[in-house]
């Protein structure tokens, strides 16, 4: 559709205009309905695509410890560069040590490639930090942020020096500040004349811009994109990485925690999980852990999710039982789960909220929730879960506890796990669904039927993963728009909701469609991103009866998807309504219950719309964007629009002040 259609079909929608009998829909305010829960709509954060190191985690050094198992990959070595494994760090135990390179035209250099490249941006400072000790005489470094490709008399584009004193490790920096951006640079180290020796240890670049300024911090623009969206929930650290493909590689939250220099290594299942898409390099340094985790749910108002392995390496690639832990010896595993509560929710003379307190964060972080296990099917998991039930149910009554249903959204695993998910106790079950058009055409009525009397649901990972497209064309948000139309409508039941996956690197992605994508400079939204975040800024506070015919609108025959909420903190209504057809409807909206005095007088229509296969891009990334207007309401009761042919609208009315 070019941009002449696109803005007469908005202006028909702002308009009411309308041409055809219309579609009468009845909304209740008369009664209230449901509580809508706070955490409804919410973000689910893996370490997938370089979500977390190269991504979200504003590190640019790769490898910045020499803990790969190959200890130089991501670095270059020039000179005389000698690795030792005795360091300062006992869990990260290697370091190196740039000796004289033996003759006066040689130079002993490190360079790193970071994540697809070291970027940086003209103007900004970027803070370079090492831990260092020079051997008998002070050791002079110079620290340079280069261009390879720049074609002018140097590469370096930034630099500065530092003088390392003999004796004890310390830590020291050097700010920098570029004078050009450059999206593929790299850092390199070069020992300076008169060559001493010196030892070096945890490298690292970070922008001084980060979100909220910290120094171990996160990217400004992708973390400012989350908190954009005012999620009620987070879950992390992830799916299957939870799990790992063995046990040996599944995410312990205890590595994360205490000084970054000292969080070990772990391999992400993802640099091999897809050959076909093979990332030898990738790996996680924890640098993001679960105290940013923590902290970055409060700063964004989200209740934390996190999750622990329930003793079950990876499901998919691990059959026999010897993979897993026996039921016998999961006590180590109980315990993290446990001592993970009091990590976040212990005073301070707790031993693991002093390890909180110690870093930085005296205060609890108010958890309320835990997930046991990620996407866990069979009996395995659920002789290994009531366990954990038990134990956690004991110690801490109040925490919530969420189950899985397993990888399917239906079958009869999935309902021997609902049945499970019940007889045990778990107070929600996380359902997943990465299905194609037809699926979420026809599901909008998924949780209309569903037992009121058993777990709520959380709808932990879903997405539309259009026919063999696989990317973020608009048609699938859509749909994913018309389909949340039933979360909404069923806010008893379901409890939370987040899209999945959420971030990835256009360099380095395993697994799309995902919410945000970037590369070193930029990222963009997806019109998924619009839809998650249309929901979450009008979740309301309870649901509202809206029907069609006396039934609820769940696309049928009219294509037409439609829901409805109250707003008691400022009085207004919302309606959302989805036209996945190529023709316009024309809407009647009939109301019943408003209130003499606090009649509605104004409109504001957000509409997201796009042709079916575009996309937001880097290179053209407000392509798909919510346009937004307010009107006058002569009529609340029974007003009339259209909603154009492929459009998400949400309609929200209130009484101007
Ligand atoms: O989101 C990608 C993966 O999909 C998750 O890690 C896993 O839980 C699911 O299979």
């Amino acid at each position: 559709m070019n941009i002449t259609t696109r803005m007469l079909a908005a202006a028909i929608a702002f308009t009411g205009l309308s041409a055809t009998a219309a579609t009468t829909v009845d909304i209740d305010l008369g009664k209230k309905g449901a509580p809508v829960a706070p955490t409804m709509y919410g973000l689910f954060f893996e370490d997938i695509n370089y979500a977390a190191d190269g991504g979200l985690y504003a590190e640019k050094i790769k490898n910045r410890s020499f803990e790969f198992p190959q200890p130089f990959t991501g670095w270059t070595v020039a000179g005389n560069v000698e690795l030792l494994d005795n360091g300062p760090f006992e869990r990260n135990p290697h370091f190196v040590r740039l000796k004289p390179a033996g003759h006066p035209h040689k130079h002993t250099a490190l360079e790193n490639e970071g994540y697809f490249g070291v970027s940086f941006e003209a103007g900004k400072q970027y803070r370079f930090s090492v831990w260092a000790r020079a051997l008998e005489s002070p050791a002079k470094l110079r620290i340079e942020l280069v261009d390879p490709a720049a074609d002018g008399e140097t590469h370096a584009i930034a630099q500065q020096e530092i003088t390392v004193m003999p004796g004890e490790w310390q830590k020291y920096t050097a700010l920098l500040t570029p004078g050009a951006t450059v999206e593929k640079g790299r850092l390199r180290v070069f020992l300076c004349r008169p060559e001493s020796e010196v030892d070096l240890e945890h490298i690292s670049l970070m922008p001084v811009d980060t979100w909220k300024g910290r120094e171990n911090g996160l990217r400004n623009d992708l973390a400012q994109a989350l908190y954009d969206t005012h999620p009620g929930v987070f879950r992390f650290p992830g799916g299957c990485i939870v799990e790992g493909t063995d046990l040996a590689t599944r995410y312990q939250w205890k590595n994360t925690v205490g000084p970054v220099e000292n969080r070990p290594l772990n391999e992400n299942r993802w640099h091999y999980t897809f050959a076909h898409r093979f990332y030898p390099d990738y790996y996680q340094s924890g640098g993001l852990g679960f105290f940013e985790f923590f902290q970055l749910c409060e700063d964004m108002g989200a209740a934390p999710l996190p999750v622990v392995s329930v003793g079950l390496a990876c499901q998919y690639q691990n059959n026999a039982d010897s993979c897993h832990v026996p039921v016998d010896d999961l006590q180590p595993y109980i315990d993290d789960a446990l001592d993970l509560i009091q990590f976040a929710n212990g005073d301070t003379t707790t031993v693991w909220g002093k390890v909180r307190s110690d870093m930085g964060h005296p205060a609890p972080f108010g958890l309320k929730y835990i997930g046991i296990g990620n996407e866990q099917w069979g009996e395995e998991f659920t002789v290994r879960l009531q366990p954990f039930i038990k134990a956690i149910r004991k110690a801490y009554p109040d925490i919530r506890i969420v189950g899985s249903s397993g990888p399917a959204p239906d079958g009869k695993d999935f309902d021997y796990l609902w049945g499970e998910m019940t007889r045990l106790g778990a107070d929600l079950v996380d359902e997943h669904f990465y299905r194609p058009e037809s699926w979420f055409i026809a599901s909008a009525d998924r949780y209309d039927s569903y037992s009121r009397k058993g777990p709520k649901v959380f709808a932990g990972e879903y997405a539309c993963h259009g026919a063999g497209k696989k990317r973020n064309h608009f048609n699938a948000a859509l749909l994913e728009a018309a389909f949340m139309t039933g979360l909404e409508r069923n806010a008893d039941i379901v409890e939370m909701a987040t899209y999945a996956p959420l971030f990835a690197h256009v360099e380095g992605w395993q697994w799309r469609p995902d919410m945000i994508w970037y590369d070193n400079l930029r990222s963009v939204k997806t019109a998924s991103y619009h839809v998650q975040k249309l929901y979450s800024d009008n979740k309301g506070t309870h649901t509202a009866t809206l029907t069609v015919d006396g039934k609820p609108a769940t696309g049928g025959d009219t294509g037409l998807y439609a829901s409805a909420v109250r707003d008691d903190s400022d009085g207004s209504y919302i309606v959302k309504a989805v036209n996945i057809t190529g023709e316009p409807i024309d809407l009647n909206l009939k109301v019943k219950g408003l209130k003499k005095g606090k009649m509605p007088d104004t409109v504001t229509i957000t509409t997201l719309h796009a042709g079916d296969d575009e996309e937001n891009t880097l290179d053209n990334p407000r392509l798909i964007e919510p346009q937004t207007r307010t009107m006058t309401v002569d009529a609340a009761a029974d007003w009339n629009t259209v909603l154009p042919a492929k459009t998400f609208a949400v309609y929200r009315f209130s009484k101007s002040k």
